[in-house]
């Protein structure tokens, strides 16, 4: 297994660019089962994510070409509806497919994803859903077999889901007359697969809001679409987060600055000097100590909780305690053991982190987790000067395209080395 050597305490400064969206095209890939067409697809982030959704996409039958952050898929001959658990298991999102392939077959089979590491996934919201929606739903040997005929109904989720709110946009492009989602999840990844989806000619109304209604009519008969997916906000997040944590000053480009309010607001209260040059480009510079700033994760337009572990390693050393309450996924913090090796002060009380800023991190040995606490450790080793390692890089693989390229643009030092 890989891993990354850091040689942290230099400043980082330059200017980068943000890759696409990975929470964005990996629905979006999915919705090309929908209707048979030929799909181009731009500024997808070359990641061990797309690979897998590639794999699927290959596997129920369509033909798949990316070069050069471009993907054109062809899946005019798809016939398989089949999500294997081979690529389920190395992929939550595989469970994409699942609307897709109902949507065109009336029938599907989708290995049930596992938990991940910091708990359970459950899928209910999804599996309810369709059930209303009129499918007959069986769990077999570890897999959901879903078939029937879709019909528009109300949909009501207890809680937003972005996965359910996907699963079941792209579901009821198949479905018999309207479907209408209350309580839809809001995030931009989600407006971004029904702007895609309305390409195909299919109705969607109340894109961006809680409540979507999506009206089957006959598709388009045009079967050359093309797309363009947006730029990554939790990438962006964390090389703002950089900036900060390094004493830095990086322009980031090809971002959406409004999918990043929230996460300006808090580095501005912070004290970080944010400087918006355009709606896709920003500065950002450390300028003096870094305030204690308390955060609690939400939906969109909330503080994302991908970004939870990043803003983390911030608050270890800010000038005072603050406070970071996860309300997503109320035990994600398997990044905080891992912080503490660097010199952190956390005490994690059921869902809340209550963290003491320290002066300083020290260089220290760690272990990657997941996407996001892989991005919290590259954080914390950036900043403390002399030699960190982080093992089990592949976390960091499936989520942030040419990391260490990125880094080392902007002065860092940081190795891979098997
Ligand atoms: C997506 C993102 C992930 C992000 C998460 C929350 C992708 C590929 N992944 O994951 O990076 O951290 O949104 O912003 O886009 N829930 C249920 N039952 C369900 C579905 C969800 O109880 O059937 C709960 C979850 O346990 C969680 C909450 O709903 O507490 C939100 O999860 P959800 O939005 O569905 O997350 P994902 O779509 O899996």
């Amino acid at each position: 297994m890989d891993k990354f050597t850091v040689k942290g305490g230099n400043f980082l400064s330059g200017e980068i660019s943000i890759s696409g969206a990975k929470n964005a095209v990996l629905p979006i890939m999915a919705a090309c089962i929908v209707k048979p067409a030929i799909y181009t697809i731009r500024n997808v982030p070359n990641l061990r994510d797309t690979r897998t959704m590639i794999s699927l996409l290959e596997e129920s039958g369509a033909t798949v070409t990316f070069h050069e952050n471009t993907i054109v898929v062809n899946s005019i001959k798809c016939n398989n509806p089949i999500a294997p658990y081979k690529l389920v298991k190395t992929m939550r999102a595989s469970f994409y497919m699942l609307g897709p392939f109902m949507a065109r077959f009336g029938k599907s089979t989708v290995s049930l994803p596992g938990g991940c590491a910091w708990g359970p996934r459950p899928v209910n919201f999804h599996i309810k859903a369709l059930e209303k929606m009129g499918a007959n739903i069986q769990l077999k040997d570890g897999n959901i077999l879903c078939s029937g005929q879709l019909k528009g109904t109300n949909i009501k989720f207890e809680k937003k889901s972005v996965g359910a709110t996907g699963n079941i946009v792209m579901a009821a492009v198949g479905a018999e007359g309207k479907t209408t989602i209350s309580n839809a999840s809001c995030e931009p990844e989600i407006e971004d697969l029904c702007n895609f989806i309305s390409l195909l000619g299919v109705d969607i109304k109340g894109i961006g809001t809680d409540e979507l209604q999506i009206s089957s009519t006959a598709l388009k008969h045009d079967n050359k679409i093309e797309y363009s997916v947006i730029p990554d906000r939790i990438e962006a997040a964390t090389f703002m987060i950089m900036s900060a944590i390094t004493n830095g000053d990086i322009i980031i480009k090809n971002i959406n600055v409004k999918h990043l309010e929230i996460v300006i607001s808090k580095l501005k209260e912070a004290g970080l000097n944010i400087d918006v040059i355009d709606q896709a480009t920003l500065r950002i510079k450390k300028d003096g100590l870094i305030k204690p700033v308390d955060v609690e994760t939400k939906e969109y337009p909330g503080f994302p909780t991908d970004i939870q572990a990043q803003w983390m390693a911030l608050m270890c050393l800010a000038n005072g305690d603050s406070k970071i309450k996860e309300n997503i996924y109320s035990d994600r913090f398997t990044h905080v053991s891992e912080l503490v090796r660097f010199g952190a002060n956390i005490q994690v009380d059921g869902d809340t982190a209550h963290i003491s800023g320290v002066k300083r991190f020290r260089p220290a040995p760690v272990m990657s987790t997941d996407i996001r606490a892989s991005a919290s450790l590259i954080l914390a080793a950036l900043s403390s000067k002399g030699e960190s390692s982080i093992s089990r890089i592949y976390h960091i693989d499936r989520g942030y395209e040419n990391i260490e390229s990125k880094i080392i643009e902007l002065g860092g030092v940081i190795k891979r080395t098997k």
